[in-house]
């Protein structure tokens, strides 16, 4: 990085120069002999080298030439005495370089200077005063810099300068008086500075005295106190940029004297007042921003005069009164921004006029009356937006020529009558805002033609009849809010297909009909609203694929589920898509089953009225929820002496939790809890468990799914273990949907209730456990030791066989009071003895005395 400090030499600043003035001299393409001139006409090198045309000057000292022999850089040796007279130098060009510190003082000293330019360099400091010196200046660039400090008054003594750049840089303090001497200059760009009203001065009124400036650039800075009205004598003015300051007062009606202006940028400044009508007189004006100021009264007729204009912002003011007529003389309007404002009266049918308008903006304002028909003929229009007013009226017709439009927005309004089949042809529309108004009649088919629509909003109207397929083909849909109208039949099946949506809201409709399976199609949904309608049937598993797989970040893969008040029956299979829920409402439907418990303690709320759930915890406390901290406190976390068994999979616990009740804990082995994999597959198996209706299957009523520890929670059986299984295992292996096996079958895992009646526990951890074949869980594969068949322990290949033969260790431990031990393997053997029944049985048990016994025994 290059350098100027104040104590720098000036010939060091030159050296530095040469390059870069060089580099102007030479634009376009710099010829190897104008680089030559360009040194002669230094008067750096003295004649006996700069004359002697034997040298060429890529020999000269200190100049560096690259391989085609074009000049790419200075560097006098260090002693090198300058030839030439400094004085005499007149263009110094040192734009875009890396300079960093101050301007040398030194700069004053360039008397024959006319072109100053150090724009866009990393230069600080003030500007020195010394540069009031330079009186044959006309160009004087210090832009794009970190100059600081304020303008120094000395500066009114350039009488020569033409162009003025200081902007874009940290200057402060007001603009000082004396600028106001500057007569010649054209060029005055003090933009993007911290300029700022100091005492009352705000813009100096002697800006008027410029009467030749072309070019006024203020924006950007703080300046405070009104526009002098001054102003009105720049009549060379072609552009003038106020725009965000602290400007106040209202805007001079001298303004109007500015007839060369064409850019007019008053934008973001407390302007008040109206808008002078002299401004029609501004008739050269391409660009008119007034926006953002507070800026009352009605839009002046004479702006119909303004027929050059392409850009017209008068957006967020507080304008009243109507659009006038007029408008429709500006031919030329590409932007039409009269948005936030107060306008009233109706949309003027003479907009017809304006054929070139791309973006319309009239919403939030108190436009009344009908869209005009006129507006048909904006056929170049992409946006149109009518948002938040009172317009009534239907949906003109004509709205279909609109071909272009991309963005459709008549959302709050009164518009009524039925959306006309005309929309149909509006294939470039995004969006489409029909909400909040009058709306009737059915939705018409050809809204299926809109197929580059992704959002369509065209809810609480009065919408009937039922939904069209057609809305099938709009494929890139991500959002259909229809919700709050009185829209009939069955939600299309076609819906369901659409595989980009991920805001789908029905709700207060009068929709009959099921939730086909075909819900599941919509993975990137993340909001289902099917509320207050008259769907019947089940809620279909299906639901379960809605887990989002749109996003990887959890926080946006959350899905809200509302199917509330509606007739859904049947049992709730959701625990799939339970983490990712971010609300649920099932309630006020003819839902029944058990409610999964962990959904009930994060959604308390959300089954709610429906009579046929299984109301377990109706009764209790709504605080005692089973909560892990309970578990641990009841189970002294997990504490030996609450283990009443211990299986492959996880150790049987048996504690009572704080509300009172006994329950039986399996908790999983820490190997599953520690495989990211499992927890799909868990909440897989625990929807299949409440699947399974069986006697003597023992009821799941809750599970905890934790980083520290996993666990399913059982109704205790009060009299421990074992005893008949076959009816369950058989139930399993042949009367479910799929065969399930168990994999741990031992007399752990076999409770008896107070009836004597035995219950499977924990069915299907087994088998879940499998569910991933790409894990590893060889360990768990063993099951229990002492119940697993050899060929199991070989194959690692579970089949129904090898949970009959954990059956038969379970009977036999039932007939011995003990685990057989090695009596099993003994019998296996073809060498193996007899074993008389009286030395296995039970010794607790009277031995049978009838013979028949005996044998049904054997
Ligand atoms: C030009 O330069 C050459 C080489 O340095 C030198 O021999 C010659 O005397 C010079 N001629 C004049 C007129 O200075
Ligand atoms: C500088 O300009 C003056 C007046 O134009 C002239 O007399 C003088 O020779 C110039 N000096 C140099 C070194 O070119
Ligand atoms: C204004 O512009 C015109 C046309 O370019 C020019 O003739 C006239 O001198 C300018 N006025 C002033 C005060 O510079
Ligand atoms: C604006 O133009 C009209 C004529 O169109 C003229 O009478 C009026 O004086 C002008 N106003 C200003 C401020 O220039
Ligand atoms: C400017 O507009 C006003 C009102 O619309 C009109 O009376 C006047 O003739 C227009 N002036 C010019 C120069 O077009
Ligand atoms: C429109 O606003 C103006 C100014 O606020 C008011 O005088 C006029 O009565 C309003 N017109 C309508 C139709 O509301
Ligand atoms: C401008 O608009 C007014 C009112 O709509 C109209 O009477 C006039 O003819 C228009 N002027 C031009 C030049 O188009
Ligand atoms: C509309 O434009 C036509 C010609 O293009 C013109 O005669 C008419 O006055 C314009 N209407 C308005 C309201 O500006
Ligand atoms: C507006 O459209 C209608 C119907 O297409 C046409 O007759 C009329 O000339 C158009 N108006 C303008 C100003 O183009
Ligand atoms: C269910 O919907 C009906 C009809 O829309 C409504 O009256 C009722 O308040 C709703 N009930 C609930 C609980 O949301
Ligand atoms: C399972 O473990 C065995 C032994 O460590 C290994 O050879 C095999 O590749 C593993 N299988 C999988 C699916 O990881």
């Amino acid at each position: 990085m290059m350098s100027i400090i104040h104590n720098l030499s000036l010939a060091v600043l030159i050296v530095i120069a040469f390059s870069c003035y060089n580099s102007i001299l030479a634009t376009p393409a710099p010829s190897k002999q104008s680089e030559a001139s360009a040194l002669l006409y230094s008067g750096w090198w003295s004649p006996s080298v700069a004359e002697n045309t034997t040298i060429p000057h890529c020999a000269w000292p200190g100049v560096l030439c690259d391989a085609s022999g074009s000049i790419d850089g200075i560097h006098l040796p260090y002693g090198y005495q300058i030839g030439g007279n400094l004085m005499n130098l007149t263009n110094l060009d040192l734009r875009g370089n890396q300079l960093c510190g101050s301007i040398p003082l030194e700069i004053g000293n360039l008397m024959s200077l006319i072109h100053l330019n150090l724009g866009r360099n990393q230069l600080s400091g003030s500007i020195p005063p010394e540069i009031g010196n330079l009186r044959s200046l006309s160009y004087l660039y210090f832009g794009g810099n970190q100059l600081g400090g304020s303008i120094p008054p000395e500066i009114g003594n350039l009488r020569s300068l033409i162009d003025l750049y200081l902007g874009g840089n940290q200057l402060g303090g007001s603009i000082p008086l004396e600028i106001g001497n500057l007569r010649s200059l054209t060029d005055l760009f003090l933009e993007g500075n911290q300029l700022e009203n100091q005492l009352d001065g705000s813009i100096p009124p002697e800006i008027g005295n410029l009467r030749s400036l072309t070019y006024l650039y203020l924006g950007g800075n703080q300046l405070g106190g009104s526009i002098p009205p001054e102003i009105g004598n720049l009549r060379n003015l072609t552009c003038l940029y106020l725009r965000g300051n602290q400007l106040g007062g209202s805007i001079p009606p001298e303004i109007g004297n500015l007839r060369s202006l064409t850019i007019l940028h008053l934008e973001e400044n407390q302007l008040g007042g109206s808008i002078p009508q002299e401004i029609g007189n501004l008739t050269s004006l391409i660009n008119l921003y007034l926006q953002e100021n507070q800026l009352g009264g009605s839009i002046p007729p004479e702006i119909g005069n303004l027929t050059s204009l392409i850009h017209l912002y008068l957006q967020e003011n507080k304008l009243s009164g109507s659009i006038p007529p007029e408008i429709g003389n500006l031919t030329s309007l590409i932007q039409l921004y009269l948005q936030e404002n107060k306008l009233n009266g109706s949309i003027p049918s003479e907009i017809e006029n304006l054929t070139s308008l791309i973006h319309l903006y009239l919403q939030e304002n108190k436009l009344v009356g009908s869209i005009p028909l006129e507006i048909g003929n904006l056929t170049s229009l992409t946006y149109l937006i009518l948002q938040g007013n009172q317009l009534s009226g239907s949906i003109p017709p004509g709205i279909g020529n609109l071909k272009s439009l991309t963005y459709l927005d008549m959302q709050g309004n009164q518009v009524g009558g039925s959306i006309s089949p005309e929309i149909g042809n509006l294939r470039n529309l995004n969006y489409f805002h029909l909400q909040g108004n009058r709306l009737d009649g059915s939705i018409p088919p050809e809204i299926g033609n809109l197929m580059s629509l992704t959002y369509l909003y065209s809810q609480g109207n009065k919408l009937s009849g039922s939904i069209p397929l057609e809305i099938g083909n709009l494929r890139g849909l991500t959002l259909l809010y229809l919700q709050g109208n009185q829209l009939g039949g069955s939600i299309p099946l076609e819906i369901w297909n659409l595989m980009s949506l991920t805001y789908l809201d029905l709700q207060g409709n009068k929709l009959g009909g099921s939730i086909p399976s075909e819900i599941g199609n919509l993975r990137s949904l993340t909001y289902l609203n099917l509320q207050g309608n008259q769907l019947g049937g089940s809620i279909p598993s299906e639901i379960g694929n809605l887990r989002s797989l749109t996003y990887l970040n959890l926080q946006e893969n959350q899905l809200d589920l509302d199917l509330h008040n509606n007739s859904l029956f049947g049992s709730i299979f959701i625990f799939t898509i339970f983490s990712y829920l971010n609300h649920l409402n099932l309630s006020y439907n003819r839902l029944k089953g058990p409610i999964p418990n962990n959904l009930r303690v994060v959604f308390p709320n959300a089954f709610l009225g429906n009579q046929d759930l299984n109301q377990f915890h109706k009764t209790q406390d709504p605080r005692r929820r089973i909560a892990y901290e309970d578990i641990i406190d009841a189970t002294e976390d997990f504490d030996l002496k609450h283990c009443i068994g211990t299986g492959g999979y996880g150790s049987v616990y048996r504690t009572r939790l704080p509300n009172g009740k006994v329950v039986a804990l399996k908790k999983l082995h820490r190997l599953e809890v520690e495989d990211s994999s499992f927890d799909e597959s868990f909440r897989n198996e625990v929807k299949h468990l409440t699947e399974v209706r069986h006697i003597s299957i023992i009821k799941l009523h809750d599970f905890c799914l934790h980083k520290r520890c996993m666990f399913l929670v059982y109704e205790y059986m009060e009299n421990g273990s074992l005893f008949d299984t076959a009816h369950a295992l058989s139930y399993m292996h042949n009367d479910c949907a799929r065969p399930i096996v168990h994999r741990d079958i031992s007399s752990n895992n076999i409770l008896l209730n107070s009836k004597m009646q035995a219950f499977v526990l924990d069915f299907g951890t087994a088998r879940l456990l499998d569910h991933n074949s790409s894990s590893n869980f060889t360990t768990n594969m063993d099951g229990t030791y002492g119940y697993i068949a050899p060929k199991l322990a070989y194959t690692l290949a579970v089949d129904v066989k090898c949970e009959v033969y954990s059956f038969g260790v379970v009977t036999m431990e039932t007939v011995m009071g003990e685990h057989p031990g090695d009596i099993i393997s003994i019998l296996l053997t073809s060498s193996g003895k007899d074993i008389m029944l009286h030395k296995i049985l039970d010794w607790r048990l009277p031995f049978p005395r009838e013979n028949s016994v005996a044998r049904s025994i054997v």
